[in-house]
């Protein structure tokens, strides 16, 4: 099977699985169906969906193709996910207004929802978590690494900074560095490292694992940085721009596209470096490393 039939094979279980673990509760018992509809609206409106696939993919390499039991695990990852961007966008964080294609969530809703939505998906991660319960280990090991991945010395600590770091003149690289390596990195780590645990990964694995997952999440970001200067809205789903415009620090502003670009592919390299070194048919990972250097979008 050619790599773009695996991924969208992926895509679509995944979706799935979206659908089915997200909840549609509304009425007397489970409370008003708006919150629902809004947290629904956000991670249904499609995505590269990139995250759930690297844990399936890598839960895939130690566990063969009976992958159903890492879906609930993709699902949280891209629960935390989508809540980060609901709340990336809002007025006092990024403030934008298009996302995945529609208006943001703030905006088709409004902001105490959209703020709900995003509370309500980091949640419903942590529930999804306890699908593994019947392995007090595993669970206890998804929860950490989620709750690692997602808390104040990572993502958000990684959000605080992007935040204390607009319109400043005097950035220095090491700076950028932590901005991207948290606040973006350690999810794109932690759903390797998640497909790995699931499969059973060793230690030693797990470790390949997160490298490979730090040196793509950080392409991965370098990348979204270029896109922000030189894509448009349109192709993007997103507001084009907005990184110079808020005076973020980011890789084009520090380095400019051309070593921004070129910075992008040694981190590549690097995460296929340590891909090379995992047992199983690592083909699939490979090829979506590399896509995600020369991706559009
Ligand atoms: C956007 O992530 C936020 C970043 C970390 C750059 P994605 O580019 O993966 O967004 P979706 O999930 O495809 O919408
Ligand atoms: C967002 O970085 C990272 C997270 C959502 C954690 P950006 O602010 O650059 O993401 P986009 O460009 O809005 O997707
Ligand atoms: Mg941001
Ligand atoms: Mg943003
Ligand atoms: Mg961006």
């Amino acid at each position: 099977m050619d790599f773009t039939t695996k991924l969208n094979q992926r895509i679509t279980r995944i979706e799935r699985a979206l659908d089915e673990l997200v909840p549609v509760y509304g009425g007397a018992e489970t409370g008003p169906a708006r919150i629902h509809e809004a947290m629904r609206y956000s991670l249904q409106a499609g995505g590269k969906r990139l995250r759930p696939v690297l844990v399936l993919s890598a839960a895939e390499l130690f566990s063969g193709p009976a992958v159903d039991p890492a879906l609930p695990a993709a699902v949280a990852i891209e629960c935390v996910h989508t809540y980060s961007l609901i709340h990336d966008d809002l007025p006092c964080m990024d403030n934008d207004d298009l996302r995945r294609g529609r208006p943001t969530a703030h905006r088709q809703f409004d902001e105490a929802t959209a703020l709900l939505a995003g509370d309500a998906l980091l949640t419903h991660a942590f529930l999804l978590l306890t699908r593994y319960a019947a392995d007090p280990r595993l669970t206890t090991a998804l929860v950490r690494e989620l709750a690692d991945a997602a808390g104040s010395a990572r993502l958000i600590g990684g959000q605080m900074q992007d935040l204390l770091a607009e319109k400043k003149t005097d950035a220095t690289a090491a700076e950028l560095d932590f901005i991207h390596l948290n606040k973006t990195a350690a999810m794109i780590e932690a759903s390797l490292v998640f497909g790995g645990l699931i499969g059973g990964a060793g230690e030693s694995d797990l470790g390949l694992l997160r490298t490979a997952g730090r040196h793509l999440g950080l392409a991965f970001q370098i990348i979204d940085d270029v896109l922000d200067a030189t894509a448009d809205s349109t192709t993007l789903g997103k507001t084009a721009g907005k990184d110079a415009q808020a005076g973020k620090t980011t890789y084009v502003k520090l380095h400019g596209i051309e070593n921004a670009r070129r910075m992008a592919q040694e981190q590549t390299d690097r995460a296929l470096q340590a891909l090379r070194s995992l047992p199983g048919d690592t083909a699939f990972l490979t090829e979506l490393t590399q896509t995600m250097t020369a991706r559009v979008k």
